[in-house]
């Protein structure tokens, strides 16, 4: 069973849509039986997605989806949650993929498991000491005080580290995601889901590859000495999802993106896959089962 992952094509950003068609062509040349593609694949408007999607119609095995962050934003009114568990789901039907978000599958004898992932803020850099509520409202400190509708959170300034205050990073999911529920309850609820879809599939498969969007284990955020990357590190993911994972025997494989860092390692019976697209450059990997 040979299956292609990629990830975090990102084709609504104008410099990553002739690499994405680029990537897209190869991959529809390939001998494979699925494909996985692991989420960003655009933003807000839900018509690039889908578009996209179009870009593999050549490929001649089963194809795969699950979203990203950047594929739940939404517009003033919309609603993410139900961009996640509706509309994207249509949207990739219509396109000829299976949304692995809402339901898993079984391919021979592997099963194929799917989450968006999300974060709890657990992955938060301690070592910077930002209060937990800058991360709730996903604004470091310098930002928060150059912006307005962000000073709320500088009411006191007491626990706020001066150097914090060089830290001008915003995580845009507080721009442009509309949960109708905190993080940590929608981070929850997906690993809830994804722990019913491995007990799903686990009496008839062996092995289960897992494909995600966020990063489920602490050991795939990249490293950095570098203050801004340090406080976005707290939106790559969250270990809920790996304890789902390592808690099922039978998942040997777990496939993800959204770091656009490239990494492999093993985290106790799994071998991970981080895909490591950018913006400017797309890759797959090959998985030989
Ligand atoms: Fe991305
Ligand atoms: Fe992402």
């Amino acid at each position: 069973m040979r299956i292609v992952a990629t990830a975090d094509l990102h084709y609504d950003i104008t410099r990553s849509r002739e690499p994405t068609r680029l990537i897209a062509e190869e991959i529809c040349g390939l001998e494979a039986d699925a494909l996985l593609v692991l989420g960003d694949v655009a933003g807000r408007d839900s018509g690039i997605v889908l578009e996209a999607l179009r870009l593999f119609d050549r490929f001649r095995g089963r194809k795969f989806f699950v979203a990203g962050n950047h594929d739940i934003w939404t517009g003033p009114g919309g609603d993410s949650l139900d961009k996640l568990e509706r509309e994207l789901p249509a949207i990739c039907r219509q396109a000829g993929f299976h949304p692995l978000d809402v339901e898993p599958a079984v391919l021979g004898h592997v099963g194929l498991v799917g989450s968006i992932g999300w974060y709890d803020f657990s992955y938060r850099p301690r070592q910077l000491g930002i209060p937990l509520r800058f991360y709730e409202a996903k604004i470091a400190p310098g930002a928060a005080d150059r912006l307005p509708g962000f000073q709320h959170l500088l009411a006191d300034r007491s626990d706020v580290p001066e150097a914090a205050f060089s830290i001008g990073t915003r995580w845009m999911d507080g721009e442009h995601t509309r949960l109708k529920m905190s993080d940590v309850e929608f981070c929850q609820r997906l690993v809830d889901r994804l722990s019913r879809h491995l007990t799903e599939v686990a009496g008839q498969c062996d092995p289960i590859v897992v494909g995600m969007h966020h990063v489920p284990f602490a050991e795939l955020v990249p490293a950095t000495d570098t203050p801004s990357w340090a406080f976005a590190g707290a939106f790559l993911g969250s270990d809920r999802f790996g304890r789902a994972l390592l808690g099922q025997p039978e998942v040997r494989m777990l496939v993800c993106g959204h770091s656009h860092r490239l990494d492999r390692l093993r985290c106790g019976h799994i071998q991970c896959i981080n895909v490591g697209c950018t913006y400017l450059a797309k890759r797959y990997e090959v998985l030989d089962l």
